[in-house]
């Protein structure tokens, strides 16, 4: 499968999954009429975890724009969302961006580690609160890795680091088999995680 496959294909980046908590949740990449609810998803992550997680403002027009122009061939915004009251709402959002960032590659340089535009990604993935530490992100986690397999990316780095404070995003990453390459200071001291797909 090619990126641009998923713009024209959502479907074979689709699939249903059981929740923890007995809900269904469907993981799809994020389409061009979901702005309202990816507003609402934004809106509604708290202070914590925007603390945590932070590759664009979290606002409706930011929303809206990043409906108005959707290329998952490069950035996949993958999606877990939910059917509650008759609605559908949204539960994850991750982020890949399909090769590395102008703001992660000079650390990697440093580190002379040498990334690949074409057969590297760079990951940013968030868990609505209510759904934190319930093994939600694990499954978006092991869906996405398949799909980007079948891309073809060969390693994943993670976008602006991992806050070295965020203990449970450490723990996600390593259970994924990221390791540690360097460490970084921007206010508080980050982590630059690499994994294997
Ligand atoms: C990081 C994040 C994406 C993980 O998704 P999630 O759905 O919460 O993750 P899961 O429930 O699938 O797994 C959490 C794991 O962390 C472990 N964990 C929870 N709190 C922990 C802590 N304080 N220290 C270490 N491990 C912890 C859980 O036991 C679980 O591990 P296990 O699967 O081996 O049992 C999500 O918590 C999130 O969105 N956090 C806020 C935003 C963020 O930090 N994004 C990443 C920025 S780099």
């Amino acid at each position: 499968m090619h990126p641009e496959d998923i713009d024209r294909y959502p479907e074979r980046a689709t699939t249903g999954v059981n929740l923890s908590n007995g809900q269904t949740a469907c993981l799809r990449p994020l389409s061009a009429d979901d702005g309202d609810i990816l507003g609402e998803y934004f809106l509604g992550l708290s202070k914590t975890t925007r603390g945590f997680y932070g590759p664009h403002p979290f606002d409706q027009a930011t929303a809206d724009n990043i409906c108005g122009e959707i290329r998952h061939a490069e950035t996949l915004r993958m999606l877990a969302t939910i059917e509650q009251d008759g609605q559908e709402h949204i539960v994850a959002y991750f982020l890949v961006f399909f090769g590395i960032l102008d703001g992660d590659r000079p650390r990697y340089d440093k580190l002379g580690i040498a990334l690949d535009q074409d057969t590297d990604c760079t990951l940013a993935p968030s868990v609505a609160d209510a759904y934190q530490n319930t093994g939600g992100g694990s499954l978006v986690m092991t869906h996405l890795i398949s799909v980007l397999r079948r891309c073809g990316r060969k390693r994943v780095v993670l976008w602006g680091g991992v806050q070295e404070c965020n203990e449970r995003g450490v723990h996600f990453y390593k259970k994924f088999g990221f390791r540690k390459v360097g460490e970084f200071m921007s206010k508080i001291n980050n982590y630059d995680m690499i994994a294997d797909l």
